[in-house]
């Protein structure tokens, strides 16, 4: 030392982050990112005129239920500790207006009806509420002569959707179609049909994502023609328009809000989550789920330890409720 100060630094104290970490017990008790059973929402696909319950090749561990599956795997999500349930009906029958999405005797209002009876006192009974698994053509509303989405006209298909929904139970309606109104058409007609008291999760900021393949397996719902660019958001695009969107939904009445899918869009999640004070989930969607499954059973990742991180990383990015395909696995792990 040319100045002649010696820096003792048994004087001084000195940044040891790594002090914290030295013990399981100790990471333990700083830890705060947690995430609990009850905030776990489980996606459910329900099939009419299935004699068993299918598997979903690009999902390992996912089926299309039976009404009678279904039943039996909500129950055990319950008892594994999830907060809620989203269902999504496949038909028999497609046409082009989706005629089973609000038909009473369609699948998705009946298994809405057996989920309430089985475990509605126990967990949210959700329904995804879009025209795709519904339609023939597999787009998110009714299509004009020229194939295009006709917004308003789809917005009078939700509306009534939205209340066969309620008339069978449904604890929660959540929109995914990203039509421009939908959750203000919604509201009114829910109101309108005596079921004000019907909270709306909506689907506010939804990419056109790669990372929905797998889902359109399970739900059958692949568009014929196109994709969904002219409607969900575009990924090139910064929070700023996912903002734009979740404001508008909350002024059309939304009770909570979705940013989807999650991993690569936990910029989106956290600029939303600071911006509201309303719920934020996130979907962690298909392809997620896929990609996961997919490299641990290569043997290339550590399945539970990355089912775990990813979900950690979600609700660090600012989610109260996640969508999981991983929830019932995940909330037992967690008891
Ligand atoms: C539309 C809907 C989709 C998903 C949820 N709701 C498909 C889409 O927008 O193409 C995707 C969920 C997933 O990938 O897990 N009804």
């Amino acid at each position: 030392m040319t100045n002649g100060i010696r820096i003792d630094t048994a004087q001084f104290p000195v940044a040891r982050p790594r002090r914290l970490r030295t013990s399981a017990a100790l990471r333990r008790l700083v830890s705060d990112v947690r995430v609990a059973p009850a905030d776990l929402v489980l996606p459910m696909f329900v099939k009419e005129g299935i004699g068993g319950p299918a598997p979903i090749a690009s999902m390992p561990g996912v089926v299309q239920h039976t009404r009678d599956s279904l039943r039996k795997a909500a129950a055990e999500a319950v008892d594994a500790g999830v907060g809620g349930v989203i269902l999504f009906g496949i038909p028999a029958v497609k046409d082009g207006r989706g005629s089973s999405a609000d038909d009473p005797a369609g699948i998705v209002q009946l298994a809405i009806a057996d989920l309430v009876a089985e475990v509605g006192d126990q967990c949210v009974v959700m329904a995804d509420l879009c025209l795709d698994e519904y339609t023939d053509h597999g787009h998110c509303g009714l299509l004009t002569a020229a194939g295009e989405v006709d917004n308003d006209a789809t917005l009078e298909r939700y509306a009534s959707i939205a209340v066969a929904q309620a008339r069978a139970g449904v604890g929660v309606v959540a929109p995914s179609g990203m039509m421009d109104g939908q959750v203000g058409a919604i509201r009114a007609a829910l109101d309108g049909a005596g079921f004000g008291s019907v909270p709306i999760l909506a689907y506010s900021a939804k990419y056109a994502s790669g990372f929905y393949g797998p889902f359109r397996d399970a739900a059958e719902c692949a568009p014929q023609f196109g994709d969904r660019s002219a409607y969900q958001q575009d990924p090139a695009r910064s929070a700023g328009e996912a903002l734009r969107e979740v404001a508008l939904d909350l002024a059309e009445g939304a009770d909570a809000v979705m940013v989807k899918p999650a991993l690569a869009y936990l910029d989106v999640l956290r600029a939303v989550a600071d911006a509201v004070d309303v719920p934020v989930a996130a979907y962690q969607v298909s392809g997620e789920y896929a990609m996961v499954e997919a490299a641990a059973a290569n043997g290339w990742i550590d399945r539970e330890r990355v089912i775990d991180e990813t979900l950690i990383a979600v609700r660090r990015a600012g989610a109260d409720i996640i969508l999981t395909y991983w929830a019932t696995e995940v909330a037992r792990r967690l008891r």
